[in-house]
C-alpha cells in the first residue's frame, strides 16, 4: 500500500490521518496515513528516510514548512512565494516536489461556503507565515483589492510589496483601516488561539461582511463571536480550510479531488 505521512512537532491532535482515510474510504483509494513525531533538528534525516522506505508523499505542519521548502528538489510558483511547503510528492524520477495547498484550501472552504471573492473588497489580518501561504491564491480569484492590516504594520507592508505583481494588495496597521467597510474578512493572526482580539475600528464590519477565522475548535472563535455581534452577515471558522488543503494535496499524491463538505461534517461531529 502507498505510504504517506504528515510530519510535526507536536503532531498527536493532526487531525490529518482521519481526513485523509475519509478521503481513501470516499474515492476507492488504498493508502496508508500516519504521523510522525520528528524531533527539532532532525527533519532532513528522518525525511530521508522514510523516502528511501518507499514513502509517496508527507504533509509538513508546525515547525516543519521552511525546512520543507529547503529539503525539496522542485517548488510550485505558490509555494516560492509562500516561502514555505506543506505537501512533498515523489515524481516519477524520484526528484521531491514541494507545494503548499493552504491558500486553494482556504478558497475552496470559502466558495463551499457559497461567499465571493471576486470583485470584493477583502481584508486580511495579520503578516505571519499563515497569510503569507494564502495570498496568491487569493489574488488569483480578482478581487478588487486585499488590504492587509498588521500589529507591526511593516511586516504587512513587506508582503504587500512581494504580491504586487498578482493583484491590488496594499499593507498597513490596524489604526489605518478607518474608511469603508469589507465585504470579506480573513483572520489569519494567531490572537484567537490566545482568546485576544486584534483592535480593528468597528467601522470594517457591515451586515454585508462575511468573516472567515483561518483558526478553528469545538466552539466558534472569540473573533467570530466578536463578528457576530457586531452584525455581521456569516462567519466562519477554519475547519474546512484544514479540509481544503488535505484535499488538494491528496489530488496531487492520487490524481483525483475528493469532495470536502461530508469530511468537515464527519471530522466536526468528531470534535
Ligand atoms: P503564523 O505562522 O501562524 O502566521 P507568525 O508567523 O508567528 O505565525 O505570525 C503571527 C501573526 O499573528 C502575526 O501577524 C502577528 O502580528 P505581529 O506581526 O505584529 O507580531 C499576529 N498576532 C499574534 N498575536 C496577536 C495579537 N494578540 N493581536 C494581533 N495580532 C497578533
Amino acid at each position: 500500500m502507498d505510504q504517506y505521512a504528515v510530519v510535526g512537532n507536536p503532531i498527536a491532535h493532526s487531525k490529518s490521518p482521519q481526513i485523509h482515510q475519509l478521503f481513501a474510504q470516499q474515492t476507492k483509494q488504498e493508502i496508508n496515513y500516519e504521523k510522525l513525531l520528528v524531533p527539532l533538528g532532525e527533519f532532513n534525516q528522518h525525511l530521508n528516510s522514510f523516502f528511501q522506505r518507499g514513502g509517496k508523499g508527507l504533509n509538513v505542519t508546525v515547525p516543519f514548512k521552511e525546512d520543507a521548502f529547503e529539503f525539496a528538489d522542485a517548488l510550485s510558483e505558490r509555494a516560492q512565494l509562500a516561502g514555505a511547503v506543506n505537501t512533498l510528492v515523489v515524481k516519477g524520477d524520484g526528484a521531491i516536489w514541494g507545494d503548499t495547498t493552504d491558500g486553494v484550501g482556504l478558497v475552496a472552504d470559502i466558495y463551499r461556503l457559497g461567499w465571493q471573492i471576486k470583485s470584493k473588497r477583502v481584508l486580511v489580518l495579520g503578516a505571519g507565515g499563515a497569510v503569507r501561504g494564502v495570498l496568491q491564491p487569493l489574488l488569483v480569484e480578482k478581487p478588487e483589492k486585499i488590504i492587509i492590516a498588521n500589529r507591526t504594520a511593516s511586516k504587512a507592508v513587506n508582503l504587500s510589496e512581494i504580491f504586487k505583481p498578482y493583484g491590488t494588495i496594499c499593507g498597513c496597521g490596524f489604526e489605518n483601516l478607518k474608511n469603508k467597510p469589507f465585504d470579506l474578512i480573513i483572520n489569519g493572526t494567531s490572537a484567537s488561539l490566545s482568546g485576544e482580539l486584534p483592535p480593528l475600528p468597528d467601522a470594517v464590519f457591515s451586515s454585508d461582511s462575511y468573516v472567515y477565522d483561518m483558526v478553528y475548535g469545538s466552539e466558534p472563535t472569540s473573533f467570530m463571536e466578536w463578528a457576530d455581534r457586531q452584525g455581521v452577515a456569516e462567519t466562519s471558522d477554519g475547519l474546512g480550510m484544514l479540509v481544503g488543503q488535505a484535499a488538494e494535496s491528496f489530488r496531487l499524491w492520487r490524481g483525483v479531488s475528493p469532495d470536502i463538505q461530508p469530511v468537515i461534517e464527519q471530522i466536526r461531529i468528531q470534535m
